[in-house]
């Protein structure tokens, strides 16, 4: 069993209090086997400050709500292990997203702007009839949709892109992200001209500055470079077009 004393450097602030400034308050707990920081968090919450925010529904790495930076990375706080961290362990709040509290943040106004903004539904001329058998589409182009799909939207890939920590409404790479998916998708009839008025922009595509920290920071491990590369070559051809 582990022995080792952890001490937690964990930042509070209140918005609802803005007279009571932002700052980083000390817990020391005692680690223990298989202990996760959703464990770890708990524990503090229970034993020490019931006042502590954060968030946490699946603890199984599905729902994309514990985002957080954990010495400095954004990750998801319920798949890490303490004994994989060093005894001091600093959590910061997600930036960009609206700050709830503490560790809390709001990534679904976030996110659903995004998908407004990119339009993320299929976009077709066709009347839906539910009687029709579905739409064929190949396996191949089914798995390239389904990577896309596996996004939790946990805002990880946004916390640590510098363009999206300077620019409020960069899409980043989960709405590029968000975009390949539709343009992958047969049953989607827009053209690259379409698109093209979506993320051909610096707030799109182009403001991406192509530093990968997204790809690195993905904890489900979508191809976020591979992403922004297609999108971006589509994106300049139709601008090249125009
Ligand atoms: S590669 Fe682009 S989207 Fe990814 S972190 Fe860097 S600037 Fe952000
Ligand atoms: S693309 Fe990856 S890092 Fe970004 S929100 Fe989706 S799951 Fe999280
Ligand atoms: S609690 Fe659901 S992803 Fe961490």
């Amino acid at each position: 069993m582990s022995q080792r004393q952890l001490t937690f450097h964990i930042f509070r602030y209140n918005p609802e209090t803005p007279n009571q400034k932002p700052a980083t308050q000390t817990f020391v707990l005692q680690e223990e086997t298989g202990m996760t920081l959703f464990i770890a968090l708990n524990k503090i919450r229970e034993e020490q400050d019931s006042t502590l925010k954060f968030d946490f529904v699946c603890r199984a790495g599905i729902c994309g709500s514990c985002g957080m930076l954990i010495n400095g990375k954004p990750t998801l706080a319920c798949r890490t292990l303490t004994k994989d961290l060093p005894t001091d362990i600093t959590l910061m709040p997600l930036p960009v997203f609206k700050l709830l509290g503490d560790l809390s943040v709001d990534t679904g106004t976030w996110f659903r702007d995004m998908s407004l903004r990119t339009e993320a539904w299929v976009h077709t001329e066709k009347t839906f009839d539910p009687d029709a058998q579905e739409e064929r589409m190949s396996n191949e182009t089914a798995l390239h949709i389904y990577e896309a799909e596996r996004c939790i939207e946990c805002g990880c890939c946004i916390g640590g892109c510098a363009t999206a920590n300077i620019k409020p409404n960069f899409i980043g790479a989960a709405g590029v992200n968000r975009v390949a998916r539709f343009m992958l998708d047969p049953r989607d009839e827009r053209d690259e001209q379409e698109y093209f008025d979506v993320v051909g922009s610096e707030d799109g595509i182009f403001g991406c500055i192509g530093l990968m920290a997204c790809d690195d920071n993905c904890p489900v491990g979508i191809p976020l470079q591979g992403q922004l590369a297609y999108v971006r070559r589509k994106m300049a051809l139709a601008g090249w077009k125009r």
